[in-house]
């Protein structure tokens, strides 16, 4: 018999395909918006696997909605949706989809980068209004970014893809870390006030835990030039973004960047957003249409793997084989 599973958004076609071939598959069909949290609760009731994405929330209450389900995929490499210590409990593998995202998401980190500090949204709005009038000296000036200090807080996948990209443009590459690295990571280790109060431009690349939540605040922000560039394609509530609005608000700091916001998606007339020395985008670090397809197959991967009785690649919590729930859910207890 084919496993029952749930997957909360179409996906590209041949993901939907496979999964179908393998799995009975039930799914939620509207492209506008994640799948409400009622109609979620009714999905998962009878299912095996759920492939979901940063969007969906799962949490004591969705588990308890489904006893049999077995696995988790998140088709993300964030997983901070996910209560991960609830599903262990409830026998419940997790898997996100690490590596495939990192130069992609590196890519926007280092654009977000550069057309912040040369003011290149500016530009295009000007043009657009028509308001370009004449060739002047110190016109949409901005900063440069060759030669520049970059401090990068959270030297994983990411950030130091973000640092090869930077060395190219003869950057002075400095990271902040819980664990140093060495040396062949290409950049120097400095404390973390010492970057903040350094770095030219600050790139955060942090998982969202109970210890980053609101590791920048005003502490922080008053540490860093007044010419700084902040920019945070990891997750918003990394930020505290009333801290980040008054310090881009009384000049604290140059400017921000942002693909990430502390609750998504913002409104239009979001003060944080709307603010002239703010570049924002949509949560679209990983959004080109070869990334996003990898990281849907990899999530699909992950969960027909689990679900054939295997360890999936991408496993987040191994200690779930430890749970009795993990054992009474495949008879193996
Ligand atoms: C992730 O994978 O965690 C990103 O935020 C979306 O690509």
């Amino acid at each position: 018999m084919k496993p029952n599973v749930y997957v909360t958004r179409i996906l590209p076609e041949s993901v939907m395909q496979s999964v179908a071939l393998n799995c009975e598959m039930g799914y939620w069909a509207k492209e506008d918006g994640p799948v409400p949290r009622d109609v979620l609760l009714e999905s998962v009731q009878h299912i095996d696997g759920l492939l979901c994405l940063l969007t969906d929330k799962v949490d004591e209450e969705l588990l308890m909605a489904a006893p049999r389900l077995r696995v988790v995929a998140n088709m993300a490499v964030g997983f901070d949706n996910i209560d991960v210590d609830a599903c262990t409990r409830h026998g419940v593998m997790v898997t996100n989809t690490p590596g495939v995202l990192t130069e992609t998401t590196a890519d926007l980190a280092f654009g977000l980068m550069l057309a912040t500090a040369r003011r290149i949204p500016e530009g295009r709005d000007v043009i657009l209004r028509g308001e370009w009038k004449t060739w002047s000296p110190m016109f949409l000036a901005g900063r440069d970014v060759y030669a520049q200090k970059l401090g990068i807080v959270g030297m994983g996948r990411i950030g130091s893809a973000v640092a090869r990209r930077a060395r190219g443009f003869d950057m002075q590459v400095f990271y902040w870390d819980k664990e140093r690295l060495d040396e062949s990571c290409g950049a120097k280790y400095m404390a973390f006030d010492d970057l903040l109060k350094e770095c030219d431009f600050i790139s955060v690349h942090l998982p969202l835990t109970p210890d980053t939540k609101h590791m920048f605040g005003k502490r922080e922000f008053s540490l860093m030039k007044p010419t700084a560039v902040f920019v945070n394609t990891a997750r918003g509530p990394i930020v505290d973004s009333r801290a980040l609005y008054e310090a881009l608000t009384y000049g604290q700091i140059w400017a921000a960047a942002l693909d990430v916001f502390e609750v998504e998606p913002i409104a239009k007339d979001d003060k944080l957003a709307n603010l002239p020395n703010v570049v924002a985008v949509p949560h679209i670090a990983s959004a080109s249409v070869a990334t996003r397809t990898k990281m849907a197959e990899m999530a699909a991967d992950n969960l027909m793997s689990a679900l054939s009785g295997n360890n999936p690649p991408n496993l987040v919590n191994p200690a779930v084989t430890d749970s009795q729930s993990y054992h009474e859910k495949r008879g193996t207890a």
